[in-house]
């Protein structure tokens, strides 16, 4: 132990360019399970397990672990840190990822703690990285002495524990105190121009001033595109206001760098951040029909469809040889009733407007099957978190009727945290103060044509620590058919309390249960499974009765967390068929947050384009993750391309699959109903890539025509390869055809 701290002292005095910091990556433990001892810096964790924080606990040797476990690391503080640093006032510590919430002691005092709607660590899923700032002058801090960090974790599902590479402790610097927010949208002007504002802000007493450095550069060729300085100074009281415009760019991102170089200190902050660029086709004004082809219901089951359409308002719309039971408004398109007899029934829909009509085939399937596509909707965790509310989810609805189920979108899904803390006297699950009308809000809801979605878990808790369905399935599912529920997903969560080890039978079992009780209602709910991947789901999630299952722990809005996710679906790929899809999670979009205040999703804009293209090619539910209050002019395009997501509704429901893989790119190719092929060439690199494919390459064989699916035209291809110039993290996303 004693050769450690020598070790991590003499790493301090050596690394003096990382801004003095003493990293914390090697010498911690683990334990899991709970004790509150633990925290103590007189704990004997001597038989604890050395752990490698570079990997989460699963990672670690304990597979499926969800829970309670506890991080323990000895370290010694020098005050010579101090006595370097510009700013004295502050010591910060940095805790890589956690997963999900967690509870930091600094010698046996609570110095920090994250997660939990109420200060309970139990309850919430806030699983992200993690920094903590605290006085120089807090007595928990031993200077030049052995201290103990404990780091106690609660993980609700999936990865878990404390993992990732930016594990230290030092003085927090000049630029701690610093954000340079980026969170406003770009405007787009004319001659393709863009503008925004930036802002420099700080949370420190001291007095900022110097120089914002603004470079705008093009990824494809490194040429500089802008480059200049300016003043700027600001203070906790004033923030620094930067607004600029460029102009003349091409349809494709460029990367803006933001330097600040503060006088006093000569202290640097560098931001980077890239800019959007629109690929989707203005929506034209003649009407048009979009989403899927078919669409599913059981028999006697309330109905409900609204006919995607776009064009100039108003819009009339007609459907012919619609079933017994079923009516349209020929002003709102929203076609309902019941189908007693089951029977694939043809329908003629047809849309018209001053400027034209028209027509497309369509047809209601009316039999055992629902979801004979993917769900397009929204869902609120990954915006909200446990922090939504019926406000909120009215505004989603309104905005997705008013600006996105033209295009097919029309699920409205509440996660977690809608549940009270006590069901009723008679067992009955009722939802807590947030939610004073469900029925009100289903009713709303159903009124815009769109369905409403809801959440549970099969334990007695859910991951956000609210009630679950646990022995209560049969009424719980009466309930959300009283209340008008369309859409159900199941979250596994404290079910391991029930089951810690479970078996084959064991990971069904539960889902099972929710099976028959949904089976029992007249109403039907889409059935969507959520135990992160757990004994390979996607081989009887069908079996089982699940719509959709998901086949991963939790998705980040990191390039990181969502290219490990949807490159790595090909193990699924073959089990997606209509009515049972893979789920690799839920889109980070747009504003996302996991709870109150929301940021923009790091994702840059071509790997955002990457995310939608990837989803659609697997056929994945697609849920909207953001505020739906808030989408910006470049979300709305990418979630608006009626080409792109009729690949996602392809009515043959094959999953892609993994075609070619090397380390700079990967193709996966989907095949088609009609035929056709919809090929994905992405591009995993971080540089520009050509990526080709030979004309007689079996993927393209016999195919001679070639439609660039996101901007919605054929391309002209001369000579024996096709070829796309792809950017950093890109696609160029493509439909061949005869
Ligand atoms: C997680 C689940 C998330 C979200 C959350 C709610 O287990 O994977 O998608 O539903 O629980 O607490």
């Amino acid at each position: 132990m004693r050769k450690l701290f020598v070790l991590i002292l003499l790493c301090a005095c050596f690394s003096r360019v990382v801004a003095q910091d003493i990293p914390l990556t090697k010498g911690w433990k683990l334990a899991i399970g709970d004790s509150a001892q633990w925290a103590s810096p007189t704990f004997n964790d001597q038989h604890w397990a050395a752990v490698n924080v570079a990997q989460s606990w699963e990672q670690e040797g304990h597979p499926d672990y969800n829970g309670f476990g506890w991080y323990r690391i000895h370290i010694v503080i020098p005050s010579s840190l101090k006595e370097k640093a510009f700013l004295k006032d502050s010591v910060r510590i940095n805790l890589g990822s956690v997963d999900d919430n967690d509870e930091v002691y600094l010698n046996g005092k609570l110095i920090g703690r994250f997660g939990g709607k109420t200060g309970d660590i139990v309850k919430g899923a806030f699983y992200g990285p993690r920094t903590y700032t605290i006085a120089a002058n807090n007595p928990a801090i031993l200077w030049d002495k052995e201290n103990v960090l404990a780091v106690r974790i609660y993980d609700t599902g999936g990865d878990g524990g404390i993992y990732g590479t930016n594990f230290s402790i030092g003085m927090a610097d000049v630029m701690d105190h610093v954000k340079i927010n980026t969170e406003a949208d770009f405007d787009y002007g004319e001659r393709n121009s863009l503008s925004k504002s930036i802002k420099l802000i700080t949370t420190s007493h001291y007095n900022y001033s110097g120089k914002l450095g603004f470079k705008v550069t093009d990824p494809e060729t490194n040429s500089v595109l802008y480059e200049k300085t300016n003043d700027a100074a600001f203070s906790s009281a004033k923030p620094f206001t930067y607004t600029f415009e460029i102009a003349r760019l091409e349809k494709k991102s460029y990367t803006i760098t933001y330097t600040f170089t503060d006088d006093k200190s000569g202290k640097v902050l560098t931001q980077t951040e890239t800019t959007p660029y629109l690929l989707t086709p203005y929506p034209s004004a003649k009407p048009k029909i979009n989403g899927a082809d078919v669409f599913g219901a059981r028999p006697g089951s309330p109905f409900l469809y609204l006919i995607p359409a776009t064009g100039h308002k108003p819009l009339v719309y007609k459907a012919e040889g619609l079933p017994e039971g079923l009516k349209l408004d020929a002003a709102t398109g929203i076609i309902s009733g019941a189908v007693a007899q089951k029977g694939t029934y043809p329908v003629t829909l047809t849309v018209s407007n001053k400027l034209g009509s028209k027509t497309k085939d369509f047809s209601i399937v009316i039999g055992d099957k629902i979801g004979l596509t993917p769900a397009l909707g929204w869902n609120s965790w990954n915006a909200w978190g446990l922090s939504v509310n019926d406000q909120k989810v009215r505004t989603s609805a309104k905005a997705m009727v008013d600006r996105l189920s033209a295009h097919g979108w029309a699920y409205i899904n509440i996660d977690d945290g809608w549940e009270a803390d006590q069901r009723q006297p008679d067992g009955k699950i009722t939802a807590n103060s947030k939610f004073p009308d469900m029925k009100g809000l289903s009713d709303y809801i159903h009124s815009l044509g769109l369905r409403m979605g809801i959440y549970s878990s099969p334990g007695p808790r859910t991951c956000g620590g609210f009630l679950g369905s646990w022995q209560h399935e049969d009424q719980d599912a009466q309930t959300y058919a009283d209340w008008g529920v369309d859409y159900l997903k199941y979250d596994w969560c404290a079910y391991s309390e029930i089951v810690p080890k479970p078996d084959l039978d064991g990971l069904k079992k539960p889902y099972q249960v929710m099976r028959a009780s949904l089976d029992k209602i007249n109403r039907d709910i889409m059935y969507s499974l959520c135990q992160y991947g757990w004994g390979n789901v996607w081989e009887w999630g069908a079996e089982v009765g699940g719509n959709s299952w998901r086949t991963t722990g939790d998705i980040q809005d990191t390039w990181r967390s969502m290219s490990s996710i949807g490159f790595n679906q090909n193990k699924a790929a073959a089990f997606s068929q209509p009515g049972h899809f893979n789920d690799p999670d839920m889109l980070v979009v747009g504003k996302v947050g996991w709870g109150p205040s929301l940021h923009n999703t790091q994702l840059t804009f071509d790997e955002q384009y990457t995310h939608i293209s990837l989803w659609s090619l697997l056929s994945s539910p697609l849920l909207i993750g953001c505020d739906m209050g808030h989408l910006d002019r470049f979300t709305l395009n990418l979630l608006t391309n009626d080409e792109v997501l009729a690949i996602d509704q392809d009515a043959l429901g094959k999953g892609a699959s993994q075609y070619i893989k090397n380390d700079n790119y990967q193709i996966w190719v989907k095949e088609l109903k009609d035929g056709g092929k919809a090929i994905g060439l992405f591009n995993l690199s971080d540089k520009y890539q050509t990526i080709s494919l030979d004309k007689t390459d079996p993927a393209l064989n016999g195919f001679n025509k070639f439609r660039d699916v996101w901007q919605q035209k054929y391309i002209i291809t001369a000579g024996k390869t096709f070829s796309a110039k792809v950017a950093p993290h890109g696609v160029m996303l493509i439909k061949v055809s005869k």
